[in-house]
């Protein structure tokens, strides 16, 4: 299993925090926030991971995570012009997951779980993992049905069809790569990880997990606090890297 960590795009939620740095540099309590996506990966026996950055920022990745080799991993880097969409990770990542399957994280996803059972365990098709929230109109959402059965899933609903909130962990076999080659913009003009993740559902290949402990999103100032606070009290002991 290859690693990815999408940590590009503008941060404009951010801002003016995000005008001089990435988002996912930011500090978490005592880290910069890729640490904790990253801890997610290594602690989960990720060795080889590829790190996809904003052209802009390239250097200061660059000058913190180095080669990997202090934190007993292969580090990769490459540059996404502009943010045309989550999915475009997989096209860029194209010849580094070669016939591999792959784990992508977001760069600002910050998780209490240890993912090591279900990525080791995972062979084909498609994972994800879900999570009950209060704000769920802020996520890709799905549907379960009666027998907790995936039903439907899409991209920040207007109207509420569900609680569960889609986490910024996907692992997918190395198939992703073509059948994001196909995909098309969505009115808003990128590609969208929601149409993937409907690609094996309606193959019948998606097996959805639920997250147990706790998980956050830190693209708000609000989320970020959050975020800094999980840190201090329940990630420290968890922290490899
Ligand atoms: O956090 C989980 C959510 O992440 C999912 O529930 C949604 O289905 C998924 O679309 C995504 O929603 P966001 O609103 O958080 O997406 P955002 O555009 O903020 O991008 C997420 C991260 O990925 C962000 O840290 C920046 C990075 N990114 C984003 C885009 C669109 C890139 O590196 N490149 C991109 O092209």
């Amino acid at each position: 299993m290859k690693g990815i960590i999408l940590s590009g795009g503008t941060g404009s939620r951010l801002f003016p925090c995000t005008k001089i740095t990435s988002k996912q540099l930011l500090p978490v309590y005592n880290r910069p926030m890729i640490f904790y996506p990253l801890n997610t990966l290594v602690k989960a026996g990720i060795k080889d991971i590829l790190i996809i950055v904003a052209p802009e920022r390239a250097g200061d990745y660059l000058n913190l995570l180095g080669s990997g080799k202090e934190f007993g991993v292969k580090l990769t880097y490459e540059i996404q012009d502009k943010p045309f969409g989550l999915p475009e990770a997989f096209i860029i990542g194209e010849q580094f997951i070669g016939n591999d399957n792959v784990a992508m994280i977001l760069g600002d996803n910050i998780f209490e779980d240890d993912f090591t059972e279900e990525i080791k365990n995972f062979s084909i098709g498609a994972k994800i993992f879900a999570k009950k929230v209060k704000d769920p109109e802020r996520f890709g959402v799905i549907k379960f049905d009666k027998n907790m059965k995936a039903e439907a899933i899409v991209e920040k609903p207007k109207e509420k069809i569900s609680d569960y909130a889609i986490t910024g962990l996907y692992l997918y076999d190395k198939r992703v790569v073509d059948i994001v080659k196909k995909l098309k913009p969505s009115p808003r003009g990128e590609l969208e990880i929601v149409d993937v993740h409907n690609w094996f559902l309606d193959n019948a290949e998606l097996d959805v997990v639920e997250v147990k402990n706790e998980w956050v999103d830190c693209g708000t100032f609000d989320s970020l606090l959050q975020a800094q606070i999980l840190a201090r009290e329940r990630l420290q002991h968890l922290l490899v890297i």
